[in-house]
């Protein structure tokens, strides 16, 4: 692979779920490839770096279907919150766009077209599947629990038992049930759309693009190699779904829609195409073009896509494939991993909204990323110990020693009169570029912020070794401080180059501290000129505090310490709703739950739902409040108990008064299995008005 610029690139990292806002493990494939992208900016390439939401599939529409919206408007909902955490962490993405845009639509439907009748790859065949019988649709392996086979364990998902880790098909679970709706589920047939990545051809494409060709991490291609070379060989991709599916319809095949994982990788060229089509650029050219470079950054668990599926549907639909997929590990946080119900301990917004510097979390994670596929662990100590050594303590001391008696004492004008191009001081640290360069673009950040980081080590010897601050008490040394404080400015200018892929804000404020025009690579070779005037200087960074640390921990309220859902398993058919779509704390936080004390409480003539509550929730005012919770509960039997209401509910009008809040009550996902309403009353010890957090 050629280094030399001008590169043409079309970079992308992959399309996030829109289910849920971003959790740091997005975060954190987002820096890496934002990193690599202004690092390849600033070689003079032309480099395209988009993204958008993975709109498409059963969760999404789950979840829309749960949250009383439609799908589009469910996923737009997401697509808005995406902004303020991306320019937070500077995030440089071109465009943003969603995999239902139109784009997409177009772009699947002709690819498929490509594979069906150029390629002929694409065959039908007729499956049975576990059906829903109430929700009218087919379910998908996730919403299939029952008893697990082999130990008879209940509730157990329909591809393997988590008490004894058997695998297996849905079909052998005994009393199946569906998730969605506790109902039992009828296998019922239909015909199914695949895409034939059996077919020899096939292979032998694969073989030579993921294996032969060398270009994918060793990691990775023994993966591939697995796949492509195991004893079961790879097998035919069903591609469809049956509706109801929020998804493109396949053409000619009414009824059934794309399977997300097909039209989710097509998201890429249809951002880039959406993105060329705004800026007046053009896709086909740009795409046609066999210069042009497409790197796609994806996490381990997606290599199976991105290396098999992905270039077989784009070789054989006639397109461009990818020149390499970078895998990346998973983000832990001390030693822990990620888990969806918990959050990982660091939320992107939180750490936002605290104010901690977004380049602090950019420098660590770029220190702790190789070209590996490692995972690569979140530490707080080692967190603040390394920002503080590195950044403040080695690079940011640099100007912080020199730039004040420059411009206190010199007018802000350094001097490089004693040849700051051959000076050997400035050129051991411009002789590092190259080493720096290759590990940049190998994505061996780690392994460069190292290199760096000597270099800025051998700049601090030079500060200690000629003490400024010592040189400006005698007004005799003033020509050797003037010198002095130039040579390191000059040097703090190099090592802002080296740094400004991962630390983009900081380096502009060191452009502008030094009176220069957006840094380039190509800029290290050019000195501050003599006489150059720079700014006075400026904090520049601060110190992370273990104040912060503490802030971004902070155990996230009621919800983190509790235990999962236990599922009531006397007939192992109680269904469990599906949990709501991810909130943060900060929402949860809008949420005024207070303890409150039922006063009075009687029927309401004309309802047969409802029960009229006096609340006293330590207001020195009482509230109305109606419950439908009259099939359950006898008005005398609640006058003096305690329960929990939503205090800061806007009043409602109803057709028999105004209620001022809701109580909050427990009910089954399905009535048949337990018809029950059970109202909450706290533990002994809580009165009127206190917060429920
Ligand atoms: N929608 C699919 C990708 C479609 S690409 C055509 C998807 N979405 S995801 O939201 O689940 O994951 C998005 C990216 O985040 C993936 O690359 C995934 O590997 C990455 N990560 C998810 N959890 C992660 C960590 N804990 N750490 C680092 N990256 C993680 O998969
Ligand atoms: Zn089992």
């Amino acid at each position: 692979m050629s280094i030399t610029p001008p590169r043409k690139l079309f970079v992308t990292t992959a399309l996030p779920y829109a289910n849920a806002g971003f959790h740091i493990g997005h975060i954190m494939e987002y820096i890496q490839a934002d990193i690599w992208v202004r690092f390849q900016r600033m070689q003079g390439n032309e480099v395209h770096f988009v993204c958008a939401d993975d709109a498409h599939g059963a969760p999404i529409m789950i979840a829309a279907e749960k949250a009383g919206v439609t799908p589009q408007e469910f996923v737009a909902g997401i697509a808005a919150g995406r902004k303020h955490p991306l320019d937070g962490f500077h995030i440089g993405f071109d465009n943003w766009h969603s995999t239902d845009g139109q784009e997409n639509h177009a772009l699947s439907k002709e690819i498929y077209r490509r594979l069906r009748d150029d390629a002929k790859l694409i065959t039908t065949k007729t499956i049975e599947q576990f059906f829903d019988p109430v929700k009218n649709m087919f379910l998908a392996d996730r919403y299939i629990k029952g008893e697990c086979p082999k130990c008879g364990a209940k509730d157990q998902y329909g591809d393997s038992c988590e008490v004894c880790g058997a695998v297996y098909a849905p079909t052998e679970l005994k009393n199946p049930y569906s998730a969605l709706s506790g109902a039992t589920p009828v296998m019922k047939s239909s015909e199914h759309y695949f895409f034939k990545l059996s077919d020899p051809k096939c292979v032998a494409f694969l073989r030579q693009w993921a294996l032969a060709d060398n270009r994918l991490q060793p990691e990775v291609a023994n993966k591939a190699r697995e796949w492509l070379e195991g004893d079961n060989g790879l097998v035919d991709w069903d591609i469809s779904r049956d509706a109801p599916y929020f998804g493109i319809e396949i053409p000619d095949a009414p009824g059934k829609y794309f399977y997300v994982w097909l039209d989710a990788p097509i998201g890429y060229l249809a951002s880039l195409k959406n993105y060329f089509d705004k800026t007046g650029r053009d896709y086909d050219a740009f795409m046609a073009d066999p210069s042009t470079e497409q790197y796609h950054f994806i996490g381990k668990d997606i290599i199976y896509f991105h290396t098999l599926f992905w270039p077989a549907m784009l070789h054989f639909a006639g397109l461009k494939v990818p020149n390499n997929i970078y895998v990346h590990g998973f983000i832990t946080v001390s030693g822990e991993k990620m888990s969806k119900s918990r959050g990982t301990g660091i939320s992107p917004l939180r750490y936002l909204e605290i104010g901690m510097n977004p380049e602090w979390l950019r420098y660590y994670i770029a220190a702790k990323l190789s070209a590996k596929v490692e995972d690569v662990d979140f530490n707080p100590e080692d967190f603040m110990a390394r920002v503080n050594s590195d950044l403040i303590g080695k690079y940011v001391n640099i100007a912080s020693r020199s730039a004040g008696f420059i411009t206190k004492k010199f007018g802000g004008k350094v001097v490089s009169d004693w040849a700051t191009a051959t000076d050997p001081f400035l050129a051991t640290l411009r002789d590092a570029a190259p080493e720096i360069l290759a590990l940049y673009d190998q994505r061996e950040f780690g392994k460069a912020l190292r290199a760096i980081m000597e270099q800025a080590d051998r700049v601090n010897a030079y500060v200690d070794a000629n003490k400024p601050w010592e040189l400006a008490k005698n007004p005799a040394k003033d020509a050797t401080l003037q010198e002095v404080c130039s040579r390191l400015l000059e040097a703090f200018r190099i090592l802002t180059i080296y740094l400004k892929p991962v630390l983009p804000a900081l380096a502009a404020q060191v452009e502008s501290l030094l009176n220069l025009q957006p840094l380039q690579w190509s800029d290290i070779g050019t000195p501050l000129p003599h006489g150059h005037r720079i700014n006075a200087y400026a904090h520049l960074m601060t110190r992370v505090d273990t104040n912060m640390l503490d802030a971004l921990f902070e155990a996230p309220a009621a919800a983190d310490d509790e235990a999962p859902p236990v599922i009531s398993a006397d007939d192992g058919k109680t269904a469990v709703e599906e949990l709501e779509a991810e909130i943060k704390i900060e929402d949860f936080a809008k949420i005024d739950l207070r303890i409150a004390k039922i006063v009075n409480c009687e029927q309401v003539e004309g309802s047969d739902k409802l029960l009229r509550l006096t609340l006293d929730v330590g207001e020195g005012r009482l509230r109305n409040v109606f419950s439908g919770i009259k099939s359950a509960y006898q008005p005398q039997d609640l006058i003096g108990k305690l329960t929990v209401m939503v205090a800061n509910l806007a009043p409602r009008k109803m057709k028999f008064g105004i209620s001022e809040g809701m109580v909050l009550a427990a009910s089954a996902a399905d009535e048949k299995t337990n018809p029950g309403i059970y109202i909450l009353n706290p533990w002994p010890g809580a009165t009127p008005g206190m917060r429920v957090r």
